[in-house]
């Protein structure tokens, strides 16, 4: 059979290899740590300093988990994230937990490493505000216990990399391989319950989520145009076209990682939906109209029954798992 043949018989299983489904496996029980930034308790116990600490704005009134709350999961419960003085940014935030799997960081991927992430949020306009990293490093210059802890830590004194790397080090930890659904993977049938299995097998199946939500973090890494209504504070946000300058990615967000989704609260990049139910039941629909003609082919209606919708939440709450104790707000 001519190649040509093959592409018109099997045109979802082409478009499902290129958005690369990888296999459904448990959390690998540590992330990868780059040779550059060594992990030991002293920088990660600074970077948790550091990441809880309002002095890293430019007024003392937000940390980053302002919008990363332990309670939510590490993400932010507000539709659109608050900043100094009230500010409304764009974009929902993501949770910051097992977010040292991922290859690239935001929604739209523009970030390569938690070390470059994690400065990011200092001097943007309405995240901590700073006029500038200096700004940053001089203030933490006259705080005494940082000049100690950095001493200790990095040898030297406060510099912008090193904050990166202390609080990029935090963030590794803030991992929670031992869900429900790890255990279940990992041959303790018991672990989910007959809802949740069943729940599962609609997951890989029917309803198709499988074909971007997989691999380990349950996101196959990619970009995907759902027709999210946009109702945040952008009237239109292009995505992922903000980085690449590709037509074709216009309107095309980041798949998220479903680990800890119930948790997390409100959905989607602009935090339009407020409960996995909503988010379901649009998937349901066949996702939604979009501004841009990179909706995703993928998405088709998919005449879930209520018991089935039912199943498909029970499973989504088998994705949560502990963060180690000490890890959690200070
Ligand atoms: C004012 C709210 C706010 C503050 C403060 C903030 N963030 Fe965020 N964070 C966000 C939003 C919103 C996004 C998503 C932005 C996007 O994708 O365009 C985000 C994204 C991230 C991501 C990427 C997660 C992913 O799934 O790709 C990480 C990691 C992160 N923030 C860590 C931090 C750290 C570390 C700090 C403190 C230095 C911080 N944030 C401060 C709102 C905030
Ligand atoms: C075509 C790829 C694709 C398919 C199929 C798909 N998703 Fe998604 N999913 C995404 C993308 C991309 C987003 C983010 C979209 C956005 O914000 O604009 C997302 C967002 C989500 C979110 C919100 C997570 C968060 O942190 O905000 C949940 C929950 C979710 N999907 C669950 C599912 C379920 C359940 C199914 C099956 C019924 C499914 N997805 C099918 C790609 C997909």
């Amino acid at each position: 059979m001519r190649l040509s043949h093959i592409v018109s018989i099997f045109p979802v299983i082409l478009s499902v290899s290129l958005a690369q489904a990888q296999p459904l496996v448990p959390l690998p029980p540590s992330p990868p740590i780059p040779l550059s930034n060594l992990e030991t308790p002293a920088k990660v116990s600074l970077g948790k300093k550091l990441f809880f600490d309002p002095r890293l704005s430019v007024n003392g009134s937000i940390s980053c988990a302002f919008c990363h709350m332990p309670k939510a999961g590490y993400a932010d419960p507000r539709p659109v994230s608050i900043g100094v003085g009230g500010k409304r940014g764009g974009r929902n935030a993501p949770p910051v937990l097992n977010a040292a799997y991922l290859n690239l960081l935001f929604w739209d991927g523009r970030a390569g490493s938690l070390e470059e992430q994690a400065l990011g949020p200092l001097t943007n306009p309405v995240e901590m505000e700073n006029p500038s990293n200096q700004s940053v490093v001089d203030r933490l210059r006259k705080i005494a216990a940082y000049r100690t802890s950095f001493r200790e830590v990095f040898g030297g004194d406060v510099s912008i990399d090193r904050i990166g790397e202390a609080i990029a080090a935090y963030e590794r930890t803030l991992v929670t391989p031992d869900s429900p659904y790890d255990r279940f993977l990992m041959g303790d049938a018991k672990a989910l319950s007959p809802a949740q299995k069943r729940g599962f097998m609609l997951f890989k199946g029917k309803a198709r989520c499988v074909l971007c939500h997989s691999g380990a973090l349950l996101s196959d890494q990619s970009y995907h145009n759902l027709g999210v209504p946009q109702t945040g504070t952008l009237p239109v946000d292009v995505g992922r076209y903000a980085v690449t300058h590709d037509p074709l990615d216009k309107g095309k967000f980041r798949t998220p990682p479903l680990r800890n989704v119930a948790l997390t609260a409100p959905y989607m990049h602009d935090g339009t939906f407020r409960t996995l139910r909503q988010v379901v039941n649009f998937y349901d629909r066949g996702g939604g109209k979009s501004l841009f003609a990179t909706k995703d082919p993928l998405l088709v209606p998919l005449h879930l029954k209520n018991s089935e919708k039912r199943d498909l939440l029970a499973f989504l709450k088998a994705l949560s798992g502990e963060t180690k104790k000490e890890m959690n707000q200070p």
